[in-house]
């Protein structure tokens, strides 16, 4: 599909699903090599991570763990700049290596509330994994993002696992709204 309309908003084909595996696979494969005997935690940050989040497990064949948090910023598509956790952070990431699974940095609002939380457990580290980043759009700086799969202008994208009003995270490919 070139283009896909949701409620009021026509969007379209932005980033297809071989390009966003080919890219997943290769982050997989810096995961594997960076975290070697060490089983990290990651944990993915719902809703809009659960599909990279999946894909991204099966590329990993070292051992690690998983757990999701759930948090909500948004509302249409602008930020709120509220954060509201419906469900939290395990509680055991003391000495764990932490990664961070995001489906998008956008303000970096989520991120930075999220990387508090894990940071007042006293982990052994912690780093974040997004498969996208609108550069543009960050507040402040995140040192923790380190693996980055796509840079993207500031533009509302959808599919994927990313949703405008709820809908739209099925969609296999990622579509840009014009
Ligand atoms: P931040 O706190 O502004 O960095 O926003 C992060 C969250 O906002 C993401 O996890 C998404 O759920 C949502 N978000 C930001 N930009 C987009 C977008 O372009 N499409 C869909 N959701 C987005």
């Amino acid at each position: 599909m070139n283009s896909v309309n949701i409620e009021d908003k026509d969007f379209e084909i932005y980033l297809e699903n071989d390009q966003i595996n080919k890219r997943t696979r290769l982050i997989g494969i810096q995961l594997n090599v960076d975290y070697e005997n060490r089983c990290p935690i990651l944990i993915g940050v719902l809703n809009g991570s659960f599909v990279f989040m999946a894909d991204l497990l099966k590329e990993i064949d070292i051992s690690c763990e998983i757990a999701f948090i759930r948090i909500s910023s948004y509302k249409g598509i602008e930020s709120t700049g509220t954060i509201k956790e419906a469900f939290g952070l395990p509680e055991n990431l003391h000495n764990r290596d932490v990664i961070l699974i995001e489906d998008i940095v956008d303000t970096g609002l989520t991120l930075k509330y999220i990387l508090e939380k894990v940071k007042q457990q006293d982990p052994a580290s912690v780093k974040v994994c997004s498969l996208l980043f609108k550069p543009k759009a960050l507040l402040e700086p995140i040192p923790e993002l380190e693996y980055v799969g796509f840079e993207i202008p500031n533009e509302f994208v959808v599919g994927y696992g990313l949703d405008y009003n709820g809908l739209g995270r099925n969609l296999k490919d990622i579509y840009r709204a014009v």
